[in-house]
């Protein structure tokens, strides 16, 4: 579950460990013949010895050498990326089945998810199995989108449309962080990917269409009262903003604030009454709200399922 680049999940992971290996193995090779003559010149020639060393200038074989060796060792690291490059860049072939795009927007500091239908944040669900194509991009600076068990870092850059491609076999929730300094709250921008079973993936996307799913409850007219409804949508109803996350489903979600807390009663209104202590920075203002109206508007949130 931990973000581990060691402990890959998928083969454009798998490529990129390898590469890793293979890199730091050649580095570690390097650095060893450096340190292993550095030290044999420092106690073959120390000064308390009679001999001076040979004193070589302007010698054809040596040049030769120290720059021979040095270019083969860039150019097999320029080869091996390449390939990496290459198998983690691959377009799945069409016997892997349609790959299922989602547009992800990085926001200041929250994920943005749309799916064919419908809109979610922070959590990422993708079916088991299928090829993933995500569409990377951003509302305001950059952010990139790292979770090192499924793929490498790709960025999300205003203006653009950055593709990552991969596919997960193994259902699990796979953790990351955004991987790009985006603000104060870039180290709490974290990433939680629910790869699931085709079925239960296909049920959760059914669930997630749905509209308006609270009814009527007395919170719904606290939060269309209130500034919620300018930054944060319930599809079905008449909040339609988009600045913030998509609430339709909240209670869908494990946790709340781009991954800061667990998203439960007790923290909602914490989350509501401020959310500057857990969040420093972020965008959205607390609502100081009298208990009754808060009881409300926390019990409507709660039907938001
Ligand atoms: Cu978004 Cu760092």
């Amino acid at each position: 579950m931990y973000p581990n680049v060691f402990d890959p999940a998928t083969a454009s992971a798998e490529s990129i460990r390898l590469l890793f290996i293979l890199v730091l193995a050649i580095c570690g090779g390097i650095l060893a013949i450096v340190w292993g003559v550095l030290a044999w010149c420092l106690v073959r020639y120390r000064r308390s010895g009679t001999q001076e060393p040979p004193q070589v200038y302007g010698s054809h074989p040596i040049e030769i050498a120290w720059t021979a060796f040095p270019s083969l060792i860039v150019l097999v690291l320029v080869l091996i990326t390449v390939r990496c490059l290459n198998e983690v860049h691959a377009v799945p072939s069409s016997e892997e089945g349609e790959p299922i795009a989602v547009r992800v927007v990085g926001h200041q500091w929250w994920w943005e998810y749309a799916y064919d239908g419908f809109t979610t944040a922070n959590e990422l669900h993708l079916p088991a199995g299928r090829p993933v194509m995500l569409q990377l991009e951003s509302v305001d600076v950059c952010h990139s989108f790292w979770v090192p068990r499924l793929a490498g870092k790709m960025d999300l850059i205003p203006g653009r449309r950055n593709l990552l491609r991969f596919r997960c076999d193994i259902p699990g929730v796979y953790l990351g962080q955004c991987a790009e300094f985006c603000g104060t709250q870039h180290a709490n921008m974290l990433l939680r990917v629910i790869v699931e079973p085709a079925d239960e993936f296909d049920a959760w996307r059914a669930s997630q269409r749905q509209r308006d799913v609270a009814g009527d409850h007395p919170g719904a007219k606290v939060f269309a009262r209130l500034a919620c409804v300018r930054c944060h949508a319930i599809r079905g109803t008449s909040a339609d903003g988009l600045f913030g996350p998509d609430l339709t489903h909240l209670m869908s979600r494990t946790t709340l604030g781009a991954g800061v807390m667990v998203n439960n009663r007790e923290n909602l209104r914490r989350w509501i009454r401020d959310p500057q202590p857990d969040k420093p920075g972020c965008l959205m203002p607390g609502f100081d709200l009298g208990r009754a109206e808060m009881d409300a508007l926390v019990g409507y949130l709660e039907r938001l399922r």
